[in-house]
C-alpha cells in the first residue's frame, strides 16, 4: 500500500487549519488517473486555502493544490498511460477534489492535459493556473476580432502571476502592451523587461468619470475588478475587449452600459476552473509554442519544498509579492 505526504486542510469548528499528512490513495477523492506529482504552483486561492482565511474548499479535509502536473502512475482512461507526462490545473482540484499539493494525486480522466512538446514539467508549473489563465483571456480576446491596429492593450496587476505573463503572450501576438501598475517605482524595470512598451502608475493615471472617455486603449486584460474596471470599460476604442480575470481591487463594478452600446466593446469573463476541453487543449498548445514565454526564469520567484509552502502563503497574504512560486514535490 503507498503511502505518501500532501498538505490538507481541515475545519475545525469555525476555523481552518493546514497539516502535513500522510495519506493513503484511498483517502483521495475519486478519479480515473492516478499521478505522482512532480510539482505544483502557488495561486491567490492556494495562499487562501492553506492560510485559512477564507473558504476555497467546498468540502474538508481536503488537498490543497489548484494545479500539478507530473507522471500517471495508473489510469482507468485511455485518455492517458502509466508513464505520461501530464499536467492539470483547475477542474476544482485543491476546491471541491483532492489537489497537487501532494506526492501523488488522484483526478479525473478530463482534468488531464497530456504535458505538449515543448514544455517540461517545471514549465509547466512556472506558467501554472496564471499562464492558463493569462492564455485564455487573450484567446478569447483574440476570438472576438482584437487586432493590434486597435492599440495598445493595457494590463493592469501586471506584477501578478497572470499580468506578468498575460504581458509577454500578448507581446508574442504582435500587441503594444501598456503596464498599469500600483508599483511603478519598484517595477518598472521588471515590467519593461517582460516587454511592456510602456508602464503606468495606476495612483496616477485619471480614467476619468464620463460614461465614454477619450478612448486611449485597444483593450484590456484585467487583474483588479472595482474601480479600475469600470475606469477602463470607458477608456476602450471601438470594439476592444476587456478579459475580466481577477478581482485583486474589488468583485464590485460600476459602470454604464455606454461603452458597450455605443462602441461595441466586450467584456468577456474568463473563468479558468471549468473549461470547454478543446479550449483547455488548444490554450497549453499555444503555451508551450508560440506563446511560451520568453522569460519564465524572470517570474519564478523562487522554487520551493512542500514544507515551505505555509510560509510562502502567508507571504503572499501578507504582501503583493512579484512573481510566482513553483512548489517542487517529486520533480
Ligand atoms: N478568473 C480566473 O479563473 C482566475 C484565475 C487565476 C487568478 N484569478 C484572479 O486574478 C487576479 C490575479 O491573480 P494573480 O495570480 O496574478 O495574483 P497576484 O500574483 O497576487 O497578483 C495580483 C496583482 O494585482 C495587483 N494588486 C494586488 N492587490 C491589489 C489591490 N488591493 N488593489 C489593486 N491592485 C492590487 C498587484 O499588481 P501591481 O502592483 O503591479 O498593480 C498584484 O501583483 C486575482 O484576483 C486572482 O484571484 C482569476
Amino acid at each position: 500500500m503507498t503511502v505518501f505526504r500532501a498538505l490538507r486542510v481541515h475545519q475545525v469548528e469555525k476555523s481552518f487549519e493546514h497539516r502535513f499528512e500522510h495519506l493513503e490513495l484511498e483517502d483521495l477523492s475519486a478519479g480515473e488517473v492516478v499521478i505522482r506529482v512532480a510539482y505544483s504552483s502557488l495561486n491567490f486561492k492556494d495562499a487562501l486555502a492553506v492560510t485559512g482565511k477564507s473558504r476555497i474548499m467546498r468540502s474538508m479535509p481536503r488537498v490543497a493544490g489548484i494545479d500539478l502536473s507530473g507522471t500517471v502512475e495508473s489510469s482507468d482512461d485511455p485518455v492517458c498511460r502509466p508513464g505520461d507526462e501530464v499536467l492539470v490545473t483547475g477542474c476544482n482540484i485543491g476546491e471541491l477534489l483532492d489537489g497537487g499539493l501532494s506526492e501523488i494525486a488522484r483526478v479525473p480522466a478530463a482534468a488531464v492535459v497530456p504535458l505538449p512538446p515543448g514544455l517540461s514539467l517545471y514549465e509547466a508549473m512556472a506558467l501554472g493556473t496564471a499562464g492558463f489563465t493569462a492564455g485564455l483571456g487573450v484567446r478569447r480576446m483574440l476570438e472576438n476580432h482584437q487586432h493590434p491596429e486597435q492599440g495598445p492593450i493595457v494590463v493592469t496587476g501586471p506584477t501578478g502571476g497572470v499580468g506578468s505573463i498575460a504581458i509577454q503572450i500578448l507581446k508574442s501576438a504582435g500587441f503594444e502592451v501598456v503596464a498599469l501598475t500600483g508599483k511603478k517605482a519598484e517595477a518598472e524595470e521588471y515590467l519593461r523587461l517582460l516587454g511592456a512598451d510602456e508602464v503606468l502608475d495606476r495612483n496616477e493615471l485619471d480614467l476619468g468619470s464620463k460614461p465614454l472617455e477619450a478612448a486611449r486603449f485597444g483593450g484590456a486584460v484585467d487583474n483588479l475588478g472595482g474601480q479600475t474596471l469600470a475606469g477602463l470599460t470607458r477608456n476602450i476604442r471601438q470594439w476592444g475587449n476587456i478579459a475580466s480575470i481577477g478581482l485583486a481591487q474589488s468583485h464590485e463594478l460600476n459602470t454604464t452600459v455606454m461603452p458597450f452600446i455605443l462602441r461595441g466593446v466586450s467584456l468577456l469573463g474568463i473563468n479558468s476552473v471549468e473549461v470547454p476541453r478543446p479550449w483547455r487543449l488548444d490554450v497549453w498548445k499555444q503555451l508551450a509554442g508560440p506563446w511560451k514565454p520568453a522569460r519564465l526564469d524572470r517570474i519564478v520567484r523562487r522554487t520551493i519544498s512542500l514544507d515551505e509552502v505555509p510560509d510562502a502563503c502567508a507571504e503572499l497574504m501578507a504582501a503583493s509579492v512579484q512573481g510566482r512560486y513553483v512548489v517542487r514535490i517529486g520533480g
